[in-house]
């Protein structure tokens, strides 16, 4: 009788072995595995590197094992083999993990040490990204008005091909920028300035970023995005950061969400629209929200859907985020602006786009 059971037990164990290393091989917007940056690909290949010699290490040590237990194994007649003290064996395997050791430590140390010492270029984009509970906001030095400080939040946009230098820092608590294809993982620490080897992103395309380092109970949701734009759309974004938003038809919900946004819900306390009365500074810069792929600090898809329903209640997609207050849950008693307000902030929200 245990004899099937265990047979039946080994099966399931190799079934789900199986699936689970089926689906680690499933894409992720945050996978390692798929660098595009200079710095990601030589991370990367570090890592593969490591990923063989330790593949190399675990064949030879597995295979000698089984070589072993089947060699001096019992056998009828006779009992297993015991053998004690082999000079030249104990050596060999004392010397081999620290041959190991120093190939693997190498070009990790000269990695680090290049990667802490380079250089950044002439033509950088500066950008200094701050962690707050729980979001991510973005200063680009010199790409502001009269060529001061570009602000935004959440969402960074860069050009493919241009070396990014990213300086860190907190408003609060320890964070830790990290966006696996691109950058990181590195903590963004309050009252000092922490710096990213500077980097060469190489592809165009959306790259997820991710807080990595336990801060709050909003920890696992304070994302970001990294845009890679060709260098024709990052000029277009910037000036379009620049730029006051564009006019929209009389009376149409856009028009009529600007008003709420800035008088009845009293939105534009905490948030800044450049080129609007917009100015507050304690939520997320909103400048060209609309050209934002996601809300909430990178954790939802900037459907009308999901920006109606952060407006509404944010603690319902977001738990335990500060400050925000809840606007309408739907009791005409006690929210602060109507279901048809919340519709027209939205569209206000959603106009604000490169032109
Ligand atoms: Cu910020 Cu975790």
């Amino acid at each position: 009788m245990p004899r099937p059971t265990l047979t039946r037990s080994t099966l399931l164990a190799v079934v789900l072995m199986a699936i689970a290393v089926a689906l680690a091989a499933c894409t992720s917007p945050q996978t390692t595995f798929e660098p595009a940056s200079d710095a990601a690909d030589r991370i990367f290949s570090l890592y593969i590197f490591i990923t063989i010699a330790a593949g190399i290490v675990g064949v030879l040590v597995l295979g000698a094992m089984a070589y072993i237990l089947i060699k001096f194994r019992a056998r009828p007649g006779r009992a297993a083999q015991q053998i004690h003290g082999n000079n030249a064996l104990e050596i060999a395997w004392t010397i081999a993990p620290i041959v190991v050791l120093v190939i693997i430590a190498i070009p990790t140390m000269v990695w680090i040490a290049t990667s802490s010492s380079r250089e950044v270029a002439a033509d950088a984009i500066l950008v200094t990204a701050t962690g707050h509970q729980w979001w991510f906001e973005f200063e680009y030095q010199g790409l502001g008005p009269d060529g001061g400080t570009l602000v935004t939040a959440n969402e960074m946009h860069v050009p493919v091909g241009r070396q990014v230098a990213i300086e860190l820092r907190s408003d609060d608590v320890i964070h830790s920028f990290w966006v696996p294809a691109l950058i990181g993982k590195t903590d963004m620490v309050p009252n000092r300035e922490n710096r990213l080897e500077p980097f060469v992103p190489n592809e165009i395309g959306e790259f997820w970023g991710q807080c990595a380092e336990f801060c709050g109970v909003a920890h696992a949701n304070m994302r970001f995005r990294v845009h890679v734009d060709s260098l024709a759309d990052f000029e277009a974004w910037v000036a379009a950061m620049n730029a006051p938003p564009a006019d929209q038809a009389p009376d149409s919900g856009a028009v009529r969400g600007k008003r709420v946004f800035e008088l009845t819900g009293g939105c534009a306390g905490c948030h800044t629209i450049a080129g609007t009365a917009a100015a507050g500074r304690v939520g997320p810069d909103l400048t060209l929200f609309g050209e934002r792929t996601s809300v909430g600090g990178g954790i939802l898809d900037a459907t009308v859907e999901n920006v109606r329903a952060w407006v509404c209640d944010l603690r319902s997609v977001k738990p335990g985020a500060l400050f925000m207050p809840t606007f309408a849950v739907g009791d005409p008693d006690t929210d602060v602006l109507s279901e048809a307000q919340v519709a027209d902030v939205v569209a206000y929200l959603k106009s604000l786009r490169v032109p």
